[in-house]
């Protein structure tokens, strides 16, 4: 049908298998290094951290993983995701080109985060941990883990950025519902949370920081292990359900995607959607793929590729990375998802082998980006996919000016309606947009660890 607007997989189609980019990369992705030796970090030296079902991905060359059936079984709450054709928004720009999306905003907790929130609280279980720690910025993957926690038998402690848990109290509620706890980070619970409160006891926090404290919690104790919600080779490999089934219904549209966008925050709802295509460009497909991310943190635009920390508290191992320095603080904007200095290893690397392109918008375009978005296509988007919507318009709007009818496919990759205190603001006017401090991300790249590897 010509005028379709929703492309639907049946249940017994959603993939049976994840798809590991690490297999078919030009080279291989950087091990983690440990701080103290400068030696490379292999899963024994992780474990304490993470169960050895994802350490074992995280480390995986193998081209495909299986999805565990009692994983596929929770995914089959909300997915297949539906992939949808912004027809009204096209329209509105005028627009030769197709636009698409893979909306993962109709999950439980309204982005793609359930897709290694499940998988994750799966691993540990299997493995006979009973709690899991972790961070949240915007509150989407916290409430992720608390939903995957319950779903499994597991107790969650949640570390959400101060600045987040202000702006966003549903969220935490939302967590509680799902029987976890949320504390503001920074907080007086660890040493790393204490060291920052003495230094500024009005701390916005940061996704560095909640990460620090998390890790404290998950390594002090040994019946608690950490999630991460981003970042990680195995979160990547997870969200690359995403791209598969988007792949599938693509084919049922009768058509291939000339540019595939996401935002980045830490990388994953990008690479979810990418990878699969990324394995197309490396067979000769001409695609174009394109990571948006916020002026105020440009990590893939601004940073350079190097070993740095995950945290604030340089706790964790050392990664391979595009990094904006562990200690760069973000300014407070409404995209917490997006306020963190480095970037999947795994995105780091398909940057660096050209196989992508970054950019980045301020947070008052990307609003407006997003309420035409929502007045066209009706859905609210999270401030996060805004940057991602602000991108395909601007490709939508060149498309139009070059008279070419190019097929663009993005990740929506959550709704809005937990954000609508930064919609209030921007209607009224006090959205602003903090201009880059380079000193600061100067200041910040000097304290880069030094790594001969
Ligand atoms: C809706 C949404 N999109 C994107 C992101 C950014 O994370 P990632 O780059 O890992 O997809 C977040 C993170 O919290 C999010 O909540």
């Amino acid at each position: 049908m010509s005028d379709t607007t929703k492309y639907f997989l049946t249940e017994d189609r959603m993939p049976k298998a994840w798809y590991n980019l690490a297999a078919d990369l030009p080279g291989p992705v950087a091990p983690p290094v440990h701080p103290g030796t400068g030696q490379p970090m292999g899963p024994e030296d992780l474990a304490p951290l993470f169960p050895m079902g994802v350490l074992e991905q995280e480390v995986s060359q193998e081209r495909w993983i299986d999805i565990p059936e009692p994983v596929r079984e929770v995914y089959r709450l909300w997915r297949p995701s539906p992939l949808i054709r912004a027809r009204r928004l096209e329209k509105a720009l005028g627009t030769p080109a197709k636009i698409f999306f893979k909306y993962e905003g109709v999950s439980p907790a309204g982005s793609h985060k359930p897709n290694t929130a499940v998988a994750q609280a799966f691993y540990n279980q299997q493995e006979g941990i009973t709690k899991l720690s972790t961070e949240t910025g915007a509150g989407q993957w916290g409430s992720s883990l608390a939903f995957a926690g319950d779903i499994f038998g597991l107790e969650v402690e949640v570390y959400m950025v101060r600045i987040s848990y202000n702006q966003k109290p549903y969220r935490r509620a939302l967590m509680e519902t799902y029987g976890a706890t949320c504390i503001p980070s920074p907080s007086p619970n660890t040493a790393a949370g204490r060291a920052i409160l003495e230094k500024d006891p009005d701390s916005n926090g940061s996704l560095g920081i909640a990460i620090s404290e998390a890790v404290e919690i998950a390594a002090s104790r040994d019946d608690t292990k950490y999630a991460l919600g981003s970042v990680l080779n195995h979160v990547c490999l997870h969200q690359t359900v995403i791209g598969e089934e988007a792949m599938l219904q693509m084919e049922m549209a009768d058509s291939e995607p000339d540019i595939v966008i996401g935002c980045c925050g830490g990388g994953s709802n990008f690479a979810g959607l990418a990878f699969p295509y990324m394995r197309e460009k490396l067979k000769g497909k001409a695609i174009r793929f394109i990571g948006v991310e916020p002026t105020s943190c440009p990590t893939l635009t601004k940073g350079p590729m190097a070993y740095d920390f995950g945290d604030t508290g340089k706790l964790t191992p050392l990664m391979k990375m595009y990094t904006l320095g562990s200690g760069f603080m973000p300014p407070g904007t409404h995209a917490g998802g997006l306020r963190y200095h480095g970037m999947a290893p795994m995105v780091s690397s398909a940057l660096e082998y050209g196989l992508m392109e970054a950019r980045s918008y301020q947070q008052t375009e990307c609003f407006t980006a997003a309420v035409q978005f929502a007045r066209n296509e009706g859905i609210v988007p999270a401030p996060e996919s805004s940057h991602a919507i602000k991108a395909v318009m601007d490709e939508a709007l060149r498309c139009k000016a070059e008279g070419k009818a190019e097929t663009i496919l993005f990740n929506l990759s959550g709704h809005g309606h937990f954000d609508m205190q930064a919609y209030t603001d921007y209607f009224a006017g006090k959205m602003t947009d903090v201009p880059f401090d380079d000193a600061a991300l100067q200041a910040s790249l000097a304290d880069l660890p030094k790594v001969a590897v």
